[in-house]
């Protein structure tokens, strides 16, 4: 029998899920920015800034940018630390390729390479990057572990590894709330500014279909990481994952 997983609430084969995710991003590509800033009421900049923060970037560091979509957190690093080497990726083209202009627009591109892939199966040698970031991506991954011990191999021993991802709120009215505006507001905000519904009904069940801070940071130990924290923002709706690979 074929492997199950799920894409949002709707259970998939496994091995179909990455063409779902992929059709939700191609639809939203052109608006992903506009809706990111209208969803999160600008907070995801922040989010950003704090985990370029968090990671502690050196001057001539090898960095990869796993799922980079239209590269927020490349562009931060790469502005930040010109002689960094960054290399921005993601799996679907229509991102990469948003991401490939606003890089050259907005004069980023010098320091920084594109290519697609997944981060499921990462084209680079073990031991190549010093540090590994990934935003708001792992989510869409139909195998998270093979994506962490993928992230992992790739990073060299005293490299870092920084997520960021929507989590579980803390506070159960505050849940309450989130929960309302997430199945009510999000998928409306949507149909308006991106005129597609269904992508931002996908995210809400995707988020809820996501582990919590305490069972991710489980995998990334699973995944052979060390010294792994996370860090809860707006009461555990979105949080930042720490590793070491040693
Ligand atoms: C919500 S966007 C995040 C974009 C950007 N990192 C940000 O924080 O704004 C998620 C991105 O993950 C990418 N993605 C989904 N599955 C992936 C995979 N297996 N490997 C690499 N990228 C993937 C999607 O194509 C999409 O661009």
């Amino acid at each position: 029998m074929n492997k199950k997983t799920h894409f949002g609430f709707t259970e998939v084969d496994a091995k179909d899920k990455s063409a779902h995710v992929g059709e939700v991003f191609t639809s939203v590509a052109g608006s992903y920015d506009v809706m990111n800033d209208a969803m999160s009421m600008g907070m995801h900049r922040l989010w950003k800034k704090i985990l370029v923060e968090l990671a502690g970037v050196s001057d001539h560091d090898t960095i990869l940018d796993i799922a980079s979509g239209t590269g927020d957190i490349a562009k931060l690093i790469a502005k930040e630390y010109p002689n960094t080497e960054i290399y921005m990726s993601d799996i679907n083209m229509d991102m990469l390729a948003e991401g490939r202009n606003r890089a050259i627009n907005e004069s980023f591109s010098s320091n920084t390479h594109f290519c697609q892939l997944s981060g499921e199966t990462i084209p680079f040698a073990d031991n190549t990057f010093n540090l590994i970031t990934i935003g708001f991506g792992l989510r869409n991954f139909t195998d998270k572990e093979k994506g962490l011990k993928e992230m992992k191999r790739c990073l060299k021993e005293d490299g870092r590894l920084l997520i960021l991802e929507f989590s579980k709120p803390i506070n159960p009215l505050f849940s309450k709330v989130y929960d309302w505006y997430s199945f009510n507001i999000l998928p409306k905000l949507g149909a308006i500014l991106a005129n597609d519904s269904e992508s931002y009904k996908y995210l809400a069940e995707s988020i809820r279909m996501h582990p919590g801070q305490e069972a991710l940071q489980e995998m990334v130990v699973e995944a052979g990481f060390e010294k792994c924290k996370f860090y809860n923002l707006l009461n555990g709706i979105v949080a930042i994952h720490v590793a070491y690979g040693k």
